[in-house]
């Protein structure tokens, strides 16, 4: 049995020295133990967990199925969780969002502003998925709701399936399985490749590219990247200065740029032609990277031999669409060509991907609804401070949603000026600025005062007192 130390709400420290019962236990794990009559650990200030002052169960309404294990981790918070397996329509969530604190979604369910309007309580939002732009987020900030999400918790399973299409389109087995099922036997070597010591040119050595760089190592694949910041390589790998410099050398090229005026249609006929004859385009990334007529005509041409697509600038809205030449006009022709791989949006799609990104909305809602943090959030200025420790009884931290105007600091720190604030700190985005404070020696009594004089203030969007 052991026990890791950790702040409530946050990810498990890999680093966290674990207190052991065990006989056998270390030298540092014995220094860990904390004393029955002590509440620090060897000179380790334990955080204190915070709740809000008025003392009112915060609910949270989580809905379109997501994990039971974020559900699982909200509840052990000692958040009252109701939870769906569907959407919402804009109606019934003006009906019901009322009575919630906080509300986790997925895609499907719409925050608009008239939903945020009948939100009187609501204090987060989190999106348990990679994209946000189901919430209006400029009107939640000004409602003072940070909205969270998960970015990057699919970065490996993307790399995962960038891995396996290199391998598919180097040995052209999806086409062969295709004529399998159709009950033609067409065995081949001709055009089939092993990977080992072919190039792969990654374009944005982000959280995907430089997760793929490994993996394409270890296949024993030369990795080149280009991305527009300087980055430390990762075990061989090595920075290119030109993306003409990394078509020209790759095998293969694989797309892992975000969506950006400078990225739409990065990859057109100009820089097909700078390709190697006989080489792979893949793009996982954004539908809009690839210039998709143009990579038709490499194709046709045979200048490229094949190309793995997850992304397209439209795709369907639902499972059962048709992805045909309503949607996209070159549809049917890019998928008459062999050794073309189209996939409907999987990168992300794994169970360990939706596990983890269960793990870290609920984290972040939890940070944020228990100790004011708003790290991570999209739409609001990025502010948390150290923890009030066990050692700090009367200390009071001050959580102040405000619009971002001239004057306002004064005001609050007029307000605050009786007390020792022991640390504060503000940060603004757009018309929104957020400013956390810790004050020592509040006396009960004094609490409620201190958070109707903030309430008072003329910028005041959102006031939370914790405790
Ligand atoms: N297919 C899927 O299911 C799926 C899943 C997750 C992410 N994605 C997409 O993958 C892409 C990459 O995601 P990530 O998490 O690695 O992002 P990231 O932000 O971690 O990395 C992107 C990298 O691209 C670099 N970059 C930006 N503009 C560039 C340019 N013009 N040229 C070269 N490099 C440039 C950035 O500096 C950064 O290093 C995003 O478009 C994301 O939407 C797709």
């Amino acid at each position: 049995m052991s026990s890791a130390i950790s702040i409530p709400g946050s990810r498990p420290n890999p680093h966290a020295v674990s207190a052991s019962t065990s006989p056998t236990v270390s030298s540092i794990h014995e220094r860990m133990i904390p004393r029955k009559d002590s509440i620090h650990f060897s000179g380790i200030r334990l955080p204190k967990v915070l709740h809000p002052i008025d003392n009112e169960d915060l609910r949270l309404l989580l809905l379109e199925n997501i994990s039971q294990e974020a559900v699982k981790a909200l509840r052990a918070q000692g958040f009252h969780v109701d939870h769906s397996t569907k959407a919402m329509s804009e109606d019934e969530l003006v009906q019901k969002i009322g009575s919630y604190h906080a509300i986790g979604i997925r895609s499907k369910t719409k925050i608009t502003e008239r939903v945020l309007k009948s939100a009187s309580k609501l204090l987060a939002i989190g999106c348990f998925c990679i994209g946000t732009n189901q919430v209006d987020l400029l009107s939640a900030a000004k409602a003072g709701i940070p909205v969270f999400n998960s970015p990057f918790s699919n970065s490996r399973s993307v790399a995962e399936l960038v891995l396996s299409e290199i391998v598919a389109l180097s040995r052209q087995y999806v086409q062969r399985a295709f004529e399998m099922r159709e009950g033609i036997w067409n065995k081949q070597s001709k055009g089939c490749w092993e990977v080992r010591g072919k190039t792969l040119g990654i374009v944005g050595y982000g959280h995907i590219g430089s997760q793929l760089s490994v993996l394409a190592e270890a296949f024993g694949m030369r990795v080149l990247f280009h991305d527009v910041v300087n980055l430390m390589p990762l075990g061989s790998a090595r920075q290119v200065e030109s993306l003409s410099a990394l078509l020209s050398e790759s095998d293969f090229v694989t797309l892992h740029v975000p969506e950006l005026p400078e990225t739409m249609n990065m990859i057109s006929t100009e820089q097909l032609a700078q390709m190697k004859k006989g080489s792979y385009l893949i793009n996982n990334a954004r539908g809009k990277c690839v210039d998709i007529p143009a990579l038709v005509e490499a194709l046709r041409s045979g200048h490229l031999a094949g190309a793995a697509l997850d992304v397209y600038p439209a795709e369907p809205g639902s499972n059962g669409a048709p992805f045909d030449d309503q949607l996209n006009p070159w549809a049917s022709a890019l998928r008459s060509i062999p050794n073309v791989i189209l996939t409907p949006h999987i990168g992300g799609s794994t169970e360990e991907a939706q596990r983890m990104i269960g793990e870290e909305v609920s984290s972040a809602l939890t940070r944020y609804l228990n100790y004011g943090a708003t790290l991570g959030a999209v739409n609001f200025p990025e502010v948390d401070l150290r923890a009030i420790t066990l050692e700090e009884p009367n200390h009071v931290r001050v959580c102040y949603v405000h619009n971002n105007i001239p004057g306002v600091l004064r005001q609050v720190n007029e307000v605050l000026s009786p007390y020792n604030v022991s640390k504060q700190y503000t940060d603004s985005k757009g018309e929104i600025a957020y400013l956390m404070a810790d004050i020592a020696d509040v006396s009960p009594a004094d609490v409620n005062k201190l958070k109707d004089q903030i309430n008072k203030t003329s910028a005041n969007i959102l006031t939370r007192l914790l405790a």
